[in-house]
């Protein structure tokens, strides 16, 4: 039922404080600062043998993935990969019987998730599932896993999914770095973190009416919006340019800030429609000048930064642009807050554009469930 919602997305988005702290329930104990997945506990000596983790998914859970590998290769210190799944099932991957890969799927009947699984059955890797849907087939092949437990995701694009399957996963990195000494105030640290998260989206849903006013004139009739993010910000400049993609039908690319300088700046003028992830973290200083860059061409951004950075003010007295003001958080949660602008701006200039949100022109949940 979509209660007092005009569709299903716009109430997915309006769950995702309740959804992150589902995630969560029964699994983390505040007092000594640890996380108990129970449906990893009879697989802990297997997984924590790995030479070697990769992460395999489609889609918004391919940009889990991503957003979450920085801090799998930080707490836990071996080689991780993360693989689309159709790309890896194309290269035959060499994988070995001390890997372990996992597979994070909404579905748990993405097909071509599902292929890479029995791939890697027959390769006697260790598998282990990131899903929505108990009695799946990914939650029934995989050796174990964790169900992030979001309830029923009905939209046109995922939204609860993401940032529940984001949150597992920083989960099973938080359990499988449990032995680890050196990194026990790291993960006390994001431990209290994760508990916040809920409340703080609830703060991110006051930007809306700013995020109104966009849509109905900044945004409104763009064709092509470009999405600019780094380190742990670069998973959410490629999944805020598919949900751009996905529900509002507005071209969209998700950019390595900084990264192509010559070839994005050279596209930027008053035109074109960008959105800069700039929250606080190390990259912070390079970010920063990558948008001066874009402002010195006349660029005209969008930026999402922490509530209470001066930098932007200085700076408006230059150019005004539109900042949108996240809460902050440790810096490998941040993209769980930061994706809910984009979550509201997809929806909205979908709902300006006139777009039928129950039914997308794209039946993408059906043929190639997450
Ligand atoms: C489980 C119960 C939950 C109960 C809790 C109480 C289920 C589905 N979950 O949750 O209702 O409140 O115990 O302690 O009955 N699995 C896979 N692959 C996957 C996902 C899960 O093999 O992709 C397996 C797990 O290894 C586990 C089982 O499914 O054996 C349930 O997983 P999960 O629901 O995450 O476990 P709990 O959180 O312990
Ligand atoms: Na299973």
């Amino acid at each position: 039922v979509k209660g007092s919602y005009d569709n299903f997305m716009q109430k997915e988005i309006y769950e995702q404080p309740e959804t992150t702290g589902n995630v969560m329930r029964g699994r983390i104990d505040v007092s000594t600062n640890r996380v108990i997945l129970g449906g990893l506990e009879h697989w802990m000596f297997e997984l924590r043998r790995a030479r070697r983790i990769i992460m395999i998914a489609c889609r918004a859970s391919y940009h889990a993935c991503l957003a979450t590998r920085a801090i799998f290769e930080e707490l836990i210190e071996i080689p991780i990969g993360v693989e689309l799944a159709s790309d890896f099932i194309d290269r035959n991957c060499c994988i070995f019987r001390d890997d372990v890969c996992i597979f994070v799927s909404q579905s748990g009947e993405t097909s071509d998730t599902i292929c890479a699984l029995n791939y890697c059955l027959k390769k006697e890797a260790i598998t282990v599932g990131v899903v929505n849907t108990t009695g799946s087939s990914i939650s029934r092949f995989t050796h174990c896993g964790v169900h992030i437990n979001a309830g029923p995701e009905k939209g046109a694009t995922s939204t609860k999914c993401y940032t529940s399957q984001y949150i597992a996963l920083v989960m099973i990195a938080l359990c499988l770095s449990e032995d680890k000494v050196s990194q026990v105030e790291r993960r006390k640290e994001i431990i209290q973190g994760l508990i916040l998260i809920p409340k703080q989206i609830e703060e991110v849903f006051r930007l809306e009416s700013t995020i109104i006013d966009l849509c109905d004139n900044e945004l409104r009739d763009q064709e092509s919006v470009l999405v600019l993010g780094r380190g742990f910000q670069f998973a959410s400049a490629l999944e805020g340019a598919l949900k751009m993609k996905e529900i509002s039908y507005v071209h969209s690319e998700g950019l390595l800030a900084g990264e192509p300088k010559h070839g994005v700046s050279d596209l930027v003028d008053e035109a074109l429609s960008i959105i800069a992830f700039a929250t606080k973290d190390s990259l912070f200083p390079k970010v920063v000048s990558s948008i001066e860059r874009i402002i010195a061409r006349k660029g005209n951004p969008i930026i999402i930064c922490n509530k209470g950075d001066k930098i932007w003010e200085q700076k408006k007295l230059q150019k005004n642009f539109v900042t949108l003001e996240v809460p902050q958080t440790v810096n490998c949660l941040q993209g769980v807050l930061n994706i809910i602008p984009l979550q509201l701006i997809s929806y909205w200039l979908a709902v300006k554009r006139g777009a039928d949100l129950d039914s997308p022109i794209e039946p993408a949940k059906t043929s190639t469930a997450q």
